[in-house]
């Protein structure tokens, strides 16, 4: 359970708070490149909180404005999106990607008033299909973290996206806690016993996974081993990466991986960025169906935990490990910017370039850290 105060510090994520101050540090995807097309109209975001609009202009430019004119604050999600700006329909000023003011017909020519007046404008770069936003501020910009699978041939990836009506922390920690994929994820086999998904094995449901939780530079390895048929374990190692992205194992089929970001649109929804890809060879037809399907179960079961769930009603067991140090570690590091401490992860972009693991192991009592095989697959190309 969390206190009162650290719910809210964990959860806050607008302008002026703790959290949102630690967000404002990386760079956050916030939508599917193809959901702009130049010169259509604007579409309005909310991200961390903040009301914008995004847009891709005719020179093919993605934009992020705030959403009101800096002249009478009207919306510009109602802007007509033309010649390399986006023009407010009230009184016609016309803004480019940068917020630099390009036209004000409402003025004298030669006043220079268009010189004194920008719009609100956030960074945006496109990587990967994915369009990335930095909202922090200037002097501490942030670099792109060095995922792995941002330097894949399209071809052999595939991104989408959906929102959920929940805060950010609750739906990541569906994605990180493993306990649940004995049940709710749970394969069984034609006699109705649970199986592994990976491997086709038998677990021992007599015996409980063993959860480790490491502390690494991006974030956390948050390792469960299951004792599966023939005296093997199961290790899965799911990975959180700063400040709200995790990686999770394959589940059958190695060269198939998985990225999620869960991005807060404001405290109580959550724009969720999903890459699946291959490591070995394009993806095929039937790949992109099943992974289409989605997430629906857990997505309802985050949101049914209420839109800020109230964790000082929580009752947290040993299989809570891995959600105990996702919080500890967001709320330290939160703390310690608010004290002037800069947090090392968005200047250190290659410590993202890791994988989750999962395989069998032969049995012993090792901690999954301490086993070189393990160690080497969890370090992406
Ligand atoms: S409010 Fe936008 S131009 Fe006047």
């Amino acid at each position: 359970m969390l206190s009162r105060e650290d719910n809210a510090l964990l959860t806050q994520v607008g302008p002026g708070t703790e959290m949102g101050a630690l967000f404002r540090r990386h760079w956050l995807p916030f939508m599917l490149a193809d959901e702009l097309v130049a010169e259509a109209p604007p579409k309005r975001v909310r991200l961390l909180g903040e009301c914008l609009v995004a847009f891709r202009d005719s020179r093919g430019r993605a934009g992020l404005l705030g959403e009101h004119c800096p002249h009478r604050r009207a919306s510009l999600a109602f802007g007509r999106n033309e010649a390399g700006g986006l023009r407010c329909v009230y009184h016609g000023w016309k803004f480019d990607v940068a917020g630099r003011c390009l036209d004000m017909p409402s003025e004298p020519p030669g006043s220079g008033f268009r010189d004194r007046v920008r719009a609100e404008a956030y960074p945006v770069t496109e990587r990967a299909g994915l369009l990335w936003a930095y909202l922090g501020p200037a002097e501490k910009r942030a670099e792109l973290p060095e995922f792995e699978w941002l330097g894949l041939p399209a071809a052999q990836r595939y991104a989408s996206r959906w929102v959920q009506d929940c805060n950010y922390a609750q739906a990541l920690e569906g994605e990180i806690d493993e306990a649940h994929v004995s049940f709710l994820q749970r394969r069984v086999d034609a006699a109705g016993l649970p199986v592994s998904a990976l491997t086709g094995a038998h677990f021992q449901e007599d015996r409980a996974p063993r959860y480790t939780v490491h502390e690494t530079p991006y974030g956390l390895a948050c390792g469960a081993r299951r004792l599966v048929q023939g005296d093997e374990y199961l290790w899965r190692i799911n990975l959180f990466l700063m400040p709200c992205f995790t990686l999770i194992p394959p589940a059958d089929d190695p060269n198939s991986r998985l990225f999620r970001a869960w991005v807060p649109q404001d405290d109580e929804h959550t724009s969720v960025l999903c890459v699946n890809w291959r490591t070995d060879r394009p993806v095929s037809e039937r790949e992109l169906e099943l992974w289409q399907r989605g997430e629906v179960a857990h997505r309802k079961l985050a949101e049914s935990a209420g839109k800020i769930t109230d964790r000082t009603l929580e009752h947290l067991g040993t299989s809570d490990k891995p959600v105990v140090a996702f919080r500890q570690r967001l709320l330290g590091t939160a703390r310690l910017l608010a004290e002037g401490v800069e947090p090392q992860t968005p200047y250190d972009p290659d410590c993202y370039r890791v994988r989750a693991h999962a395989s069998l192991v032969s049995r012993d009592e090792r901690d999954f850290i301490e086993q070189e095989e393990i160690r080497r697959g969890m370090l992406a190309p």
